[in-house]
């Protein structure tokens, strides 16, 4: 039964016209504590309807609302509390839990098909922090929005085209080694093109060289060709093992080569339409009518550009796949560009436009300061991840030392602590990475969460009682766990609508702490009438953090 649809019932026949039932779900407030009631309504809206302060209002509907099937119904100030019936909420949310685990909090919010542009490093380069955030956020929003009823295709829009590429291919042929790349791709990789913009600074014919090898890629000459293909194997390889740590699987990695035969079509479309104008020797869309920069289509020498390949990538997704969204989970920095992704197809006359969303996210500083590669202020993806581990494992030898698998629980830890740690911020604020902080057992941490979901089971372990969800619970100290149980779907609907991953953290938190803070003041191994009905609880908490968890693509060991 959903207890929010019978306040706003009551509420309903007791306003009668002066409401929609709609307005009321709206207007309903969640007091901060238990004791004020579950849900509160704020009379203040009615005021002017019938003149009447809103204190008088709140003592009226009381009196006209039926106190059943509430525990209580009480006006306070201008507020009409309502206190749900705390035993058939428990009885209702232990058994849709225990009945099916797996789906408790699945919902139907919409169908279809969305690509999430997710990860996205760049071929040749370190994969940065930046990275890492749009491989969680973009994993987390595709777990959620299947939970609530989508089908999304997680594609890493690799940055392996550009001209770049002819840099590095140039740089290579004159200082480069196969067996160093072969030995440590993505550092040597890296150290040629640095070399290459040091040399071309007294030497300006390496850039003419540059473009000239750029152009034979384009125009799928074979031995460059194989040359840009090895290099991006040999960093695949290194990005994969990192994906494989986070435990990160994509669907597709047509990145930006992908689309190198299929921009004609759109930029065709752009000419066709009269759209494309000349500026500077360059191609551009003006989009002054939209207040942005204009749209750079090609460049002078004839050469497509970071956004053509995007153009022809969003026509591409949209055939591919005829999407009811379609989401690029990049940095904030990238906002522009994405507006003006948008404006182009919106000006091509296609309204899908508004179905493409960018979903930024802030930056990770260190110590204060922007991470930068070219400063020497960068953080190396892998380093932290093992460190992660390092650092789980000692904190699990000291509080269990005879732990069975602890390697692999101190994985499931390590990577789940920077995991989680990058979720429970709001995807647009910016914070600072501190190793330390994110890996603690106490606190603000998926170590917490995974702790006391492990907390949960070790309950369960200690008895042969069987949990049974259906043996009333009267518990008043149970509350709040109950509550932040039955929240579960709300939650869920509110991180899918705003892909927002950090709602689902931070409910994980709330419950952990509702839990733990139960657990500190009640027996729950005592032989009286309600035990099973506790234990379905303490179970029913194993299941949720568990399923918090792995949306956010963290895993929840049994025992740590
Ligand atoms: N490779 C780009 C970068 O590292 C991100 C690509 C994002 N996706 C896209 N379709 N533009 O900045």
């Amino acid at each position: 039964m959903d207890f929010k649809q019978q306040v706003v019932s009551a509420l309903s026949a007791a306003t009668g016209d002066d409401l929609s039932a709609d307005q009321i779900a709206q207007l309903l407030e969640t007091p901060k504590t238990s004791d004020l009631g579950d849900y509160a309504f704020p009379t203040f809206a009615l005021a002017k309807v019938y003149h009447k302060a809103p204190k008088m209002i709140a003592a009226d509907l009381v009196e006209k609302i039926d106190a059943k099937p509430f525990e209580a119904v009480k006006a306070v100030g201008g507020y009409v509390n309502f206190f749900l019936d705390k035993v058939s909420f428990a009885h209702d949310t232990l058994t849709s839990i225990a009945d099916d685990p797996e789906h408790y909090g699945d919902l139907q919010l919409g169908a279809g098909n969305v690509p999430i542009d997710m990860s996205s490093p760049n071929i040749a380069k370190p994969m940065s922090m930046g990275h890492l955030r749009s491989t969680v956020i973009g994993n987390a929003l595709a777990n959620i929005l299947t939970k609530v009823g989508y089908s999304p295709i997680k594609i890493n829009h690799l940055g392996d085209w550009g001209t770049q590429f002819g840099k590095l291919i140039v740089a290579y042929r004159k200082w480069g080694s196969e067996a160093d790349v072969k030995k440590d791709p993505i550092h040597y990789l890296v150290k040629y093109y640095v070399q290459f913009h040091e040399e071309a600074e007294s030497d300006p014919s390496l850039d003419d060289q540059a473009r000239a090898v750029f152009k034979q890629l384009e125009d799928g000459d074979p031995e460059v060709h194989q040359l840009w293909s090895w290099f991006r194997e040999e960093s695949l390889k290194e990005f994969t093992r990192i994906y494989d740590m986070l435990g990160v699987k994509f669907d597709s990695f047509n990145g930006e080569a992908f689309y190198n035969d299929k921009m004609d079509g759109v930029v065709n479309e752009l000419e066709d339409k009269h759209l494309l104008k000349s500026s500077q020797g360059a191609e551009i869309v003006d989009l002054e009518k939209y207040d942005l920069n204009p749209a750079l289509i090609k460049k002078s020498d004839g050469a497509t550009l970071y956004m053509t390949r995007d153009l022809a990538a969003a026509f591409y997704r949209h055939n591919e796949y005829n999407f009811v969204q379609s989401l690029y989970v990049v940095g904030n920095e990238q906002r522009e560009h994405f507006d003006q992704l948008k404006a182009v197809i919106k000006e091509m006359g296609y309204d899908w436009a508004d179905d493409i969303h960018h979903i930024p996210f802030g930056l990770i500083t260190s110590g204060g300061k922007k991470l930068s590669t070219r400063k020497g202020n960068i953080i190396l993806l892998e380093k932290v991840l093992n460190d992660a581990i390092e650092l789980a494992k000692k904190q699990i030898a000291e509080k269990h030392p005879d732990l069975a698998n602890a390697d692999k629980v101190a994985h499931q830890v390590g990577v789940g602590a920077v995991i989680f740690h990058d979720l429970k911020n709001e995807r647009l604020d910016s914070f600072d990475f501190n190793l330390e902080e994110v890996v603690r057992f106490e606190g603000e941490t998926g170590p917490y969460v995974q702790y006391t979901n492990a907390r949960a089971n070790s309950i369960l372990r200690k008895t042969d009682t069987q949990p049974a969800a259906d043996v009333a619970l009267t518990d008043p100290a149970a509350w709040d766990v109950l509550k932040a149980l039955g929240d579960y779907p709300n939650v869920i609907a509110r991180a899918a609508k705003a892909y927002e991953p950090s709602v689902i953290a931070k409910y994980a938190l709330k419950l952990a702490k509702a839990f733990n803070k139960y657990y500190a003041n009640s027996k729950v191994l005592v032989d009286d009438a309600e035990l099973p009905a506790r234990l379905a609880m303490v179970k029913a908490v194993s299941t949720i953090l568990t399923s918090a968890l792995a949306l956010l693509g963290v895993e929840a060991p049994a025992e740590m």
